[in-house]
């Protein structure tokens, strides 16, 4: 057990899926794992772990935002010793070619604050997502009926954002979408040897304002999962 997750020792698999959210931790351990067990409910924040295909895996929530994720990422991978973290969750839309449902696999997030920040100073970091993963998840991605695209991402740390010439600098060096977990998800598994990658549904754009409605998000959000079971285990 650790401070945020009650999980034996051994609970916990060497591959952890994190969506934010965790009810679509435990929707996705339901709908993709055989044998699902809940392994953490700690303030909430479900864990799962079960088998796909044979390999077992721990669906984890990692909550909103990069501190969040920071606590959790960093007990999964110093003290149960995860080796592979894909971060599956929603993004917004930045690019005119990026729509709604369409899956964005992250090859760099950019971002102003992480929890790292402070370790950094002046270094101007770019987190970036495992090869081998990121190989993998777009060969996945490829056999499934979902339009996906590659590319960088903005990990921001606010949602309701009060700086639109960001969004812009943003739109205008072609990041495909914002989200609020990548960035320091990528620093963290580099700083410990570790492989990670983010695959993301657009669940809203920030250009034309539309939003996925709630009954819309399952099917969507299955492809994802599909993607980052099949990168993992590639
Ligand atoms: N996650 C999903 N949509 C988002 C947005 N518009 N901004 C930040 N995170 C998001």
């Amino acid at each position: 057990m650790t401070v945020h997750i009650g999980a034996k020792p051994g609970e916990i698999a060497e591959t952890v899926l994190m969506p934010g959210d965790p009810y679509r931790a435990k929707w996705a351990a339901e709908t993709f794992l055989e044998g699902a067990e809940l392994v953490n409910e700690v303030r909430g924040m479900l864990g799962f772990t079960g088998t796909w295909q044979g390999n077992r895996v721990t669906i984890q929530g990692s909550g909103m935002g990069m501190p969040s994720l920071s606590i959790y990422a960093n007990e999964l991978i110093r003290d149960y010793g995860a080796k592979t973290l894909i971060r599956i969750g929603s993004c917004g839309g930045m690019q005119p070619q990026v729509g709604i449902r369409d899956v964005i696999i992250a090859m760099t997030a950019s971002t102003i604050t992480s929890p790292s920040s402070g370790i950094f100073k002046e270094l101007n970091y770019a987190p970036t997502a495992d090869w081998s993963l990121l190989r993998a998840a777009v060969a996945a991605s490829e056999g499934k009926g979902c339009t996906t695209h590659v590319g960088g991402i903005y990990s921001s740390d606010v949602f309701y954002a009060e700086r639109p010439d960001l969004d812009e600098q943003m739109v205008r060096h072609g990041i495909l979408g914002v989200e609020m977990e990548a960035a320091e998800l990528y620093t963290l598994a580099a700083r410990h040897g570790r492989r990670a990658l983010a695959v993301l549904t657009v669940s809203d754009h920030l250009q034309t304002g539309e939003a996925l409605p709630s009954e819309d998000r399952e099917k969507t959000f299955g492809d994802m999962v599909e993607i980052a079971l099949e990168a993992a285990f590639a």
